[in-house]
């Protein structure tokens, strides 16, 4: 029988939980670093497709470093969780329908963590989380395994750590490198164990904190963007009123040096700035006033594009109606969330006589949510858009905005603040 030690000796030094747009490059930049990685996911074909060297995410340069990783054999993937040294967690954290926190993911990964713990382990939160997540699993942990020791301040036994992501879609690796890194530990030992593993692969400053002031601060940030394009948005419908341009409003006030509004569009989406301030709505309703209107006034923004583009369509009398634009920002192919998608559905579902044309250069077939409505044609080319008809143009990909920007002509209605002219 191996004794304890050489057990711990033999065991992966990382265990990254959930293989998505966090956890597989995360495990790929620490498979460089370590000796032996391990990524899990509960879906057994995704960990199927990742052990065939497949990459299950489109996101630059994750393909060749899967490939490298798993000739290697440096990487290996399992849809259990296996005993390890260092735990990162990188599971979903979505919203409930009534905006609350389903923290189910990251419970059940602390759940199957608990039965392989030998008792000196790290273990990393990256899901984005409310706060107060941590120490909450902290005391999970402790109720699970009462044998063990958690955070003993100057030797290792159990640690936990919050240590949020901050990526941007499309650059993931590079900024897994380069972004200043958060480490939020509740003793010094998690806080410098956590830190020497985020150092192994980030080149940028590391940022000790502790895990309440962690969780809040990825939440902040996002709240921060949300409150910003809430803002541009409102600025929008009142240019709008008064017969103003709020692209040159918006152009013209970020000329002074201490402000910087974001660009309006028809709401916000997407998986993080349309969610994450909702946690924090939770942590502190009382206290979160601006933050709560923000989402709310960000959700409404799609109601009055639509109302507007229904105006014109009832006093101009058209039949027929071009929409560019379906995913929640520009230049990615991400449809989570849109609030064009639902502009559309509504648009559709409220005028059955009206025929909308859909194009958006990213996507290469109808949205779910659009497929049931028999007045949406799906255009996979510009070129079958209809070629009278007004656009309403709700998503700034670039070469869409060239290409509008060098047609002035065009019959356009602008949601997305990009083109200079007044709705
Ligand atoms: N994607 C981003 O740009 C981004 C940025 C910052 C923070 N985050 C946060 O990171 C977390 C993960 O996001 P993501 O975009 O990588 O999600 P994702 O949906 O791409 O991937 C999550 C993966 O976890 C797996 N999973 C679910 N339950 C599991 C379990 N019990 N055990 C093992 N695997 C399990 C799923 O099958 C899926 O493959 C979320 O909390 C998100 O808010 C994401």
């Amino acid at each position: 029988m191996k004794s304890e030690d050489s057990r711990s000796k033999s065991r992966p030094s990382l265990c990254v939980v959930g293989m998505g747009y966090i956890g597989l490059p995360t495990a790929l930049v620490f498979t460089e670093q370590l000796p032996n990685v391990v990524g899990v996911d509960t879906s057994p074909t995704k960990v199927a497709s990742l052990r065939e060297a497949e990459s299950p995410i489109l996101e630059n340069g994750v393909q060749d470093k899967l490939s490298t990783a798993v000739k290697s054999g440096r990487l290996k993937f399992s849809t259990e969780i296996v005993s390890a040294e260092n735990y990162i967690i990188a599971v979903p954290t979505p919203l409930n329908e009534d905006n609350t926190v389903n923290m189910e993911f990251v419970e059940t990964v602390v759940d199957s963590i608990a039965p392989v713990l030998h008792g000196d382990e790290l273990i990393i939160i990256e899901s984005t989380s409310p706060p107060g997540t941590t120490a909450r699993m902290r005391e999970k942990l402790m109720k699970l395994r009462p044998d063990l020791e958690f955070e003993g301040s100057d030797r290792p036994t159990v640690n936990l750590a919050y240590c949020p992501e901050r990526v941007l879609p499309g650059a993931i690796l590079e900024e897994l490198r380069t972004n200043s890194r958060i480490v939020g530990g509740d003793s010094p030992c998690a806080i410098a164990r956590a830190s020497q593993l985020y150092s192994k692969i980030a080149t940028s400053e590391i940022l000790e904190t502790d895990t309440k002031t962690a969780e809040l601060t990825k939440l902040a940030e996002n709240a921060f963007r949300d409150v910003n394009i809430a803002f541009a948005n409102e600025i929008s419908m009142v240019a709008d009123a008064i017969g103003s341009d709020s692209s040159e409003v918006i152009r013209l006030a970020n000329r002074h040096p201490r402000v910087n509004v974001l660009q309006p569009g028809p709401g916000v989406g997407g998986h993080c700035i349309a969610v994450d301030p909702w946690f924090i709505v939770e942590a502190a309703p009382e206290h979160a006033r601006v933050i709560q209107a923000a989402r709310r006034a960000n959700d409404a923004k799609t109601d009055w594009v639509v109302e507007k583009i229904l105006e014109d369509v009832e006093d101009q009398g058209w039949s027929e109606l071009n929409v560019i634009g379906l995913t929640f920002k520009a230049d990615v192919d991400d449809l989570r969330l849109s609030p064009s998608i639902r502009a559309v559905h509504q648009l559709a579902s409220r005028a059955p006589q009206l025929t909308i044309y859909i194009y958006d250069p990213y996507v290469e077939e109808v949205p779910d949510e659009l497929r049931a409505l028999p007045n949406i044609k799906f255009c996979a080319a510009r070129a079958d858009l209809a070629p009278q008809s007004v656009t309403a143009f709700l998503v700034p990909h670039k070469d869409e905005v060239d290409r509008l920007t060098s047609n002035p002509d065009e019959k356009i209605l602008d949601f997305t603040g990009t083109l200079n002219r007044k709705r």
